[in-house]
């Protein structure tokens, strides 16, 4: 067994990681470290949850130079970003920069996550003191850098994290544009659990010479081995008591449930939360903030349920995530893959229940198809079918709720909303990549309206305290890393 010495890993990032629980490589981090440390481009494919995050990490932070490093010259204010990495949503921006912060605890690197919805001056701020490591979204990365407050004309690595969302067509434009910003012999590493043929193809164009890396043999299944999938054909009335009765299936921790709309998002977590259950949600219908609020919510344990769209499918790390719930069936393989990655993270079991409506029984089949899975003819199934509840470990007798809804006709999903959802309207609430991410129009938005939002907020989550009865907790080790996160150790 290799450990992170034996790969090259700089001494202080051992150290930082040592700190956080973190001491043995995983695959993709022992096959891809030592080619990222030499400046090789490269691609990385491993599933998800396998530690892709430090894969490239690692490697970046090290091979920038930072004011503490002897080899550090010139005026340490004022300099400009060495290392860029690109995400599609912020909220993975924003994880992405604390696993950094983390690795960084003890060789201090500056890094800064740019991101849209949020108001500009804070990040301008930043960069003006100086940054090594800029973590951001395309949208707002471009506006800076059209205004000029950002230069990233000493960029040595760029990565593209999630690469494959990043080099498809939503993200294209802008992800070129901010690429053409950096020197042409920087090193470019991309990451993903998937790599569709033809985006490599493409993403070649941006490569020099790279080396692929795979962590799984090429006829590998996708999909995380130890999460168990079950797909059941569902009737759109019954989903939201299969889902009561899942909330309270045994060994049921952390749930992220994914719809296809923003609407139906939050229509179905106002239904839970009149069940009785502890629900978040998040989409691009959301202040940034409420945002951000939700996902720290579901991190905390103050919520042990999240509602999502795909804005929460790709890259999002929450420990003890036992189940992942399919309210509709995704669009296609890959988001499939990457929202069932949501459970079974860093060697932990998972449980994925998809729900697939009749209308949708051809798309299921070619996703079924694509995946090599063994659901061809998903099971006509009810939240009172025997097989639903012997599969999903719940109790004979247990109810859609936990506190009875005061008037169930009120609380559940109206036809007219489930008219909206099925009918010519469903693309018009989801949150595609030019609406609820990051793009370049909410880059635009911002400017005229969110301002200075950010910094007041930023400071009362910071300040909330966990709630006593917070359950389920997060690792004892997740909580040290939350805490080095929050307020760094000395310097050595
Ligand atoms: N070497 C390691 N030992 C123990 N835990 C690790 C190690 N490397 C990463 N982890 C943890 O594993 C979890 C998953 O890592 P990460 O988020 O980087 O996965 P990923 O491969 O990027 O997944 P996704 O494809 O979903 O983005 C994180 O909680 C991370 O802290
Ligand atoms: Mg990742």
């Amino acid at each position: 067994m290799t450990d992170f010495a034996h790969l090259g890993v700089h001494p202080k990032i051992i150290k930082a990681l040592k700190g956080v629980g973190i001491t043995e490589p995983f695959p993709i981090q022992e096959l891809s470290i030592p080619i990222a440390l030499s400046g090789t481009d490269m691609i990385g494919q491993a599933r998800t949850g396998t530690g892709k995050t430090l894969a490239f990490g690692i490697a970046l932070l090290q091979r920038i130079t930072v004011p503490a490093d002897a080899a550090w010259e010139g005026d340490p204010a004022g300099r400009n970003p060495q290392a860029l990495v690109m995400c599609p949503t912020r909220e993975l921006a924003l994880q992405v920069t604390e696993d950094l912060d983390v690795a960084t605890a003890y060789r201090p690197a500056k890094v800064m996550t740019v991101y849209g919805g949020v108001g500009y001056e804070p990040q301008l701020d930043r960069i003006a003191k100086g940054v090594d490591v800029v973590v951001g979204t395309p949208g707002r990365l471009l506006d800076l850098l059209h205004r000029g407050d950002l230069d990233l004309s000493d960029i040595k690595i760029l990565v593209l994290d999630e690469a494959d969302e990043m080099l498809d067509m939503g993200f294209l434009p802008d992800v070129e544009a901010l690429i053409e910003a950096t020197p042409k012999e920087r090193q470019t590493m991309l990451f993903s659990a998937t790599m569709p043929a033809a985006i490599v193809s493409l993403a070649r164009t941006h490569l020099n010479q790279p080396i692929n890396v795979r962590a799984e043999t090429r006829d590998a299944q996708l999909t995380v081995p130890d999460t168990t999938q079950f797909v059941y054909r569902a009737h759109d009335l019954d989903k939201p008591d299969m889902v009561g009765k899942i909330l309270q299936a045994e060994g049921r921790g952390r749930t992220i449930i994914f719809t296809h709309t923003k609407r139906s998002a939050q229509l179905l977590a106002d239904d839970l939360k009149g069940r009785g259950f502890k629900v978040v949600s998040l989409h691009g219908d959301l202040a940034q903030a409420s945002r951000e609020r939700a996902l720290e919510k579901f991190r905390d344990g103050k919520a042990d349920v999240l509602v999502a769209t795909d804005v929460a499918a790709r890259g999002i790390d929450v420990t003890d995530v036992t189940h992942v719930i399919n309210y509709e069936c995704p669009d296609n393989e890959l988001t499939y893959v990457h929202r069932i990655g949501r459970t079974g993270r860093a060697g932990a079991s998972g449980i994925a229940v998809t729900f697939v409506d009749w209308a949708d029984m051809v798309r299921w089949k070619v996703i079924n198809k694509a995946l090599g899975l063994d659901f061809e003819e998903p099971p006509e199934t009810y939240s009172t079918s025997e097989n639903f509840l012997v599969d999903l470990n719940i109790a004979p007798g247990t109810k859609a709720w936990l506190k009875e809804p005061e008037d169930p006709y009120q609380v559940g999903l109206s036809s007219r909303d489930r008219d909206d959802r099925r009918g010519g309207d469903r693309r018009g609430g989801r949150d595609d990549r030019r609406g609820g991410r990051d793009d370049r129009r909410g880059g635009r938005d911002d400017r005229r309206g969110n301002r200075d939002r950010r910094g007041g907020e930023r400071r009362e989550r910071r300040e909330e305290k966990p709630a006593e009865e917070s359950k389920p907790r997060e690792s004892r080790q997740k909580r040290e890393r939350r805490r080095l996160r929050n307020g760094k150790p000395v310097e050595e």
